[in-house]
């Protein structure tokens, strides 16, 4: 049985690292930030409140003999799916029926005949071989609803501690353009670091991209060859094509290439000037990408592999203090007993190759060391593929091993499976290329252009173009933010740019329609009065939905899946179309039905916004 008391509990690493043993070597990358996050009251949410409830009655029945003591369950509420038989369900009477000696059915009516009034709940009652239903009452949730419109987070708020989180997205490799693969890492990490905030966490950005390594001597080299700007490089692609095909042709090329490998890395001044010209152009390639993809990434978030060069000789140095350093092929590696090969022998982490050259895996030892000792971030979210999860097991166990977590810091691997192209292969461009990034975001655009043009052909080219950027760009990352991250998943434009079914257009479709309430009215909403009453069913199915956000929300800010907060909305969207089609607004019975109606409308038309921009989807007022 689980042992947790509460269902938030802020889980600490199992080690925390001692304090002293890795020095702050990182710390001039950064300013230290010391400030602790912003503290705000903790959401309770309509299932906190039944928990407590259960809570209080077991309390009682441990109290009165009939529960054995010292039982902690964590104790489990769900939305009821068929609402006649109530909102909320738990198994808590199953759970404890064994340790109780019990049967079920028989502790759940002791349990129920135990539970403190409540005003939010009206009846609880054992339902099959021993679920509690509880029912809400309709009032108390109307008064819920009345209170997020009145609050401008929606009266969402975060389940756990407030924390200072690091996000590491995107990450793209600095020697080619973006492209597909690079989609996923940016738009999942910039979700979920967006909802972070929104529940007011303190969130870093780190963008750790693939800035240093040998390739980076053949770029340098046709850069000093073809001194050219970044507005003539616009194709960064068949510029490394260009200096590969230099490269493979010229002996003389190849040498001046490694020799300036050499150099840069001995810090020569001439060197450093070419790598950060071509760092900066290849960085301003991508900052047109995130901003095409309405991503929030900036310059001020690249913290990229270079950053962490002076550092890598302290991470070897305090591993071989720390007794962890092995010779192997004339290799240093660390060998930890959790990891080992098919054979059974341990399997190595290769901090620094026979050659003198560290490693992949040496930078990001270095990374979180920096991000637990001068960041002092409380969790670290790494939204990478999944197939380097091998990778993070490995540097998070050596890092905590090594001390070098020094302030107690989460880490998680956030892994994303492949995206395929419609036929369920790896997504290639017609002669087996790489796609990249901005000619997927340009067809998007183009294919919306031509939907919303069908739909509205009265509409003059301007508009529509503006219509089609939103469309096209929301459409490709809400295909692949609605798929649950650790799946593969195959990009279909079909599909995504569709009004039927779980897309961006059926949701910003919906949106439109909600914002259409008050131009139709004619007013805005500051001049609605009355309050929510929910009567008919349609009513108290939406309202139960919309109470429901701010545990989506902390479900995506505690698994990292955006996923659940698309089905959400969607979830959302239909209850609403539901309503509107079925339940007269405007041309309601009674102005206090009206009122109630509009303050409804409105409530889901925040709701809806507020979780696309989440998502970082932008809405339109009409299409
Ligand atoms: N540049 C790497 C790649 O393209 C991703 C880096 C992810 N972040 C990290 N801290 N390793 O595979």
């Amino acid at each position: 049985m689980a042992v947790e008391l509460s269902p938030h509990i802020h889980k600490l690493p199992a080690k925390v690292g001692k304090p002293d043993f890795a020095t702050d070597n990182a710390q001039f990358f950064h300013p230290r930030i010391d400030a602790p996050p912003r503290l705000r009251s903790k959401e309770k949410t309509m299932k906190d409140t039944i928990r407590q409830l259960i809570q209080q009655a077991l309390t009682q029945l441990v109290n009165e003999g009939v529960l054995p003591e010292g039982l902690s369950p964590a104790i489990q509420v769900e939305n009821a799916r068929d609402k006649t038989h109530g909102d909320f369900a738990s198994n808590i009477a199953m759970m404890l029926a064994k340790p109780a000696g019990m049967k079920p059915r028989d502790l759940a009516e002791k349990i129920i005949a135990a539970l403190p009034a409540d005003e939010n709940v009206t009846k609880a009652e054992i339902a099959g071989p021993g679920f509690i239903n509880f029912f809400q009452n309709t009032q108390a949730l109307a008064n819920r609803l009345e209170a997020a419109l009145a609050d401008e987070h929606l009266g969402v708020r975060k389940a756990g501690p407030v924390q200072r989180t690091v996000i590491d997205l995107s990450a793209p490799n600095l020697a080619k353009e973006m492209h597909v693969g690079h989609l996923r890492s940016t738009i999942i990490g910039d979700g979920v670091a967006r909802v972070l905030e929104f529940l007011g966490d303190e969130v870093i950005r780190q963008n750790h991209v693939g800035d240093w390594g040998t390739q980076f001597g053949m770029l340098m080299a046709y850069l000093q060859e073809n001194p050219i700007t970044s507005d003539e490089l616009s194709d960064l692609e068949n510029f490394y094509r260009a200096a590969k095909q230099r490269f493979d042709e010229s002996e003389e090329f190849a040498d001046l290439a490694r020799g300036l490998v050499v150099k840069l890395q001995a810090g020569d001044a001439e060197c450093l000037g070419l790598w950060t010209k071509f760092k900066d152009i290849s960085l301003s390639h991508c900052q047109k990408i995130y901003e095409l993809l309405n991503v929030k990434l900036t310059m001020a978030d690249v913290m990229g592999e270079s950053a962490y060069n002076d550092d890598l000789i302290n991470v070897v140095n305090d591993l071989k203090a720390a007794g962890m350093l092995v010779e192997s092929n004339g290799a240093q590696c660390v060998f930890l007993d959790e990891f080992k090969n098919a054979d059974g022998d341990p399997l190595p982490v290769i901090i620094v190759k026979a050659d003198g050259g560290y490693l992949y895996a040496t930078t990001d030892l270095a990374a979180v060391r920096y991000r637990s000792g001068t960041l002092k971030a409380d969790r670290a979210l790494y939204f990478v593929d999944q197939r380097q999860a091998l990778h993070f097991q490995q540097v998070f166990a050596v890092a905590r091993k090594a001390g070098f977590v020094t302030h107690p810091m989460e880490m998680e691997h956030m892994g994303f499976g492949t995206m395929n192209g419609a036929d369920g292969r790896p997504f290639k461009t017609r002669d087996g290329g790489t796609v990249k990034l901005v000619d997927l975001l340009i067809e998007a655009e183009d294919r919306a252009f031509k939907l919303v043009q069908e739909k509205n052909p009265d509409l003059p080219v301007e508009a529509l173009k503006e219509i089609a950027k939103v469309v096209g760009i929301d459409s490709v990352k809400y295909a692949d933010l609605s798929k649950h991250r650790a799946s593969d998943y195959s990009f279909n434009f079909d599909l995504m740019l569709n009004f039927e079914g779980n897309t961006a257009p059926y949701l910003l479709y919906a949106y439109t329609r909600a914002a259409g309430v008050f131009r139709k009215l004619e007013k805005d909403f500051s001049e609605v009065q009355g309050q929510i009453v929910l009567e008919a069913e349609l009513e108290q199915e939406l309202g139960t939905k919309l109470a429901q956000f701010g545990e989506v929300l902390n479900g995506v800010a505690e698994k990292g899946t955006p996923h659940i907060l698309c089905t959400y909305l969607y979830d959302l969207a239909s209850l609403f179309s539901s309503f509107y089609e079925n339940c007269p607004i405007l041309k309601a019975e009674t102005p206090d039905q009206m009122q109630s109606r509009l303050r409804l409308t409105e409530l889901t038309r925040r709701t809806l916004k507020q979780g696309l921009e989440l998502l970082g989807l932008k809405v339109l007022e009409q299409m």
